[in-house]
């Protein structure tokens, strides 16, 4: 059965629970969540423990090509000082809103600063035996022909992190420099029409006067008689990515910082603002459907890319012969289960205007993941940026998947192809992207029962 995109507009039942039938085919929540929490995520999270999925190679030192400016506003530099008037973009200058974002969001607390100087610091501890595998890794990867070339790949300042040690947690990084960026991400990239009104905080409930609230982004473009399908669901997949980002900072909170150790843990309050309908106006529902999609949209993704990790020459390698073998069939057994599962989005509603279109709407889409990954170096917070990078490129890569379905299938069997090709840090996104989604929609089980507890 497979579940088209109309699915996923009709509106579900209420509230932050987010219960009952999505759609008027079969995707419901509650059967990708049960599909979710017990087949899929403890394998993912079992995979993304492998050596060769815990240690992502990217580029953390790349300025932010957009607003050199920015280090006033973020917290690396720890002003104490709010950003300057002419520094805020003007959709966040408007209204009560940056009142309130000051008062509420800006450190005036050096404490605070440093805190969060630290929380959202790369720990790059890497062992020396990692070290000389990773030069192993590289000879490896070089004797492969390569055919998509990304910039953090290729740089000399690319660095491998170890991921397990750089959990994406809660880390103080928020305020007027981390909205910048998602302004941007949503205003200048999101294939929008000129008219629409800008989102401001999508995870606020809007303020400012100049928003009406019954009226949001969300809303204008699927209104928008002039954008595709495929245009709108560009926003849903950023719209969902972000959701998925904040679910995670809500279920790590830095809840108490005790003598010997911090206690993380799930915020409810934190989850409250950004999800509950009452507390988002309704926006909150929308936020955790457009995560769904998101989900569904990378399943499908990884269905479609299974039979090029199927053919036998295809490795994981990292050098020991026992554990790439291992990890491989960690691999394939994600992706049984993931063909087991009836509920599949049809992706061909999506992509099946002419052939030219989807051609240009191709490279649309890439440049844009491109220009986003871009924005994500102007994150002033080098472990979000490490997260937001990864996700991003994740993402970037499944639709790579999926606009590619048939140089997939033309696949030689005992060869590299020159039609279809994933790198290593692209095979790491990916699968490192999803299972964050999933990890997500694992976290999003245990808010709801805490939120039923809280009654
Ligand atoms: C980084 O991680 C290692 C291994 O867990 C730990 O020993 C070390 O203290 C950490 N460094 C920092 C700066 O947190
Ligand atoms: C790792 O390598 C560095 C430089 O090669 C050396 O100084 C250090 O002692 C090594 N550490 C361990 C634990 O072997
Ligand atoms: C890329 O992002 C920047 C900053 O948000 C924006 O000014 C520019 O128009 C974007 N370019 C494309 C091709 O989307
Ligand atoms: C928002 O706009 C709609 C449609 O223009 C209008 O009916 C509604 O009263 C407005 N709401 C507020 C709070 O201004």
């Amino acid at each position: 059965v497979l579940c088209g995109f109309r699915c996923m507009e009709v509106q579900g039942g209420g509230g932050a629970s987010l219960t009952g039938v999505l759609d008027d085919c079969f995707c419901d929540v509650e059967s990708i969540d049960v599909f979710n929490n017990f087949k899929i995520y403890p394998r993912i999270k079992k995979l993304t423990e492998r050596d060769y999925f815990r240690y992502y190679r990217v580029n953390l030192k790349r300025p932010c090509p957009f607003w050199p400016d920015d280090g006033h506003c973020s917290i690396k530099d720890c002003h104490v000082e709010p950003c300057p008037e002419s520094k805020i973009p003007v959709g966040i200058k408007s209204g009560n809103y940056n009142k309130y974002s000051q008062a509420a969001n800006t450190m005036s607390d050096m404490s605070e600063c440093e805190q969060a100087k630290e929380l959202g610091a790369i720990n790059s501890t890497l062992s020396n035996q990692s070290k000389e595998a990773f030069a192993d890794w590289a000879r490896h990867d070089d004797a492969q022909d390569h055919f998509c070339e990304l910039d953090d790949e290729t740089s000399p300042d690319a660095e491998y992190v170890d991921l397990l040690l750089n959990p994406e947690r809660f880390t103080g990084y928020k305020g007027p420099s981390a909205w910048r960026v998602w302004n941007s991400i949503y205003e200048e990239n999101c294939f929008k029409p000129r008219s629409v009104y800008r989102p401001l905080n999508p995870l606020a409930p809007s303020r400012g006067e100049s928003i009406n609230s019954s009226f949001s982004l969300l809303t204008l473009v699927s209104l928008s008689p002039g954008l595709c399908l495929e245009k709108r669901v560009f926003y849903r997949l950023i719209s969902g990515l972000h959701s998925s980002i904040n679910i995670h900072l809500c279920a790590e909170y830095l809840l108490d910082e005790g003598w010997s150790r911090s206690v993380w843990g799930p915020n409810i309050q934190e989850f409250r603002q950004r999800f509950d309908p009452a507390e988002t106006k309704g926006e909150g529902t929308r936020r955790l459907k457009n995560l769904y999609f998101l989900y569904l949209i990378e399943l499908r993704a990884l269905y479609k890319v299974a039979p090029y990790f199927e053919r036998a020459f295809v490795n994981l390698y990292t050098g020991n012969t026992q554990e790439d073998g291992a990890t491989k069939d960690l691999l394939l057994q994600i992706f049984n289960e993931i063909k087991a599962f009836p509920m599949h989005f049809d992706e061909k509603s999506m992509f099946a205007g002419h052939k030219m279109e989807a051609k240009t709407l191709k490279e649309e889409f890439r440049l844009h993941f491109k220009n986003i990954s871009r924005i994500m170096d102007c994150v002033g917070c080098s472990k979000c940026r490490l997260w937001g990078k990864l996700q991003t490129q994740g993402l970037g890569t499944a639709l790579k998947i999926l606009f590619s379905e048939k140089e997939i299938k033309n696949l030689p069997e005992h060869s590299p192809s020159k039609g279809f090709q994933l790198t290593r840090q692209e095979i790491v996104a990916l699968m490192n992207g999803f299972g964050r989604l999933s990890t997500s929609i694992h976290q999003l089980h245990n808010f709801r029962l805490l939120l039923k507890e809280n009654r």
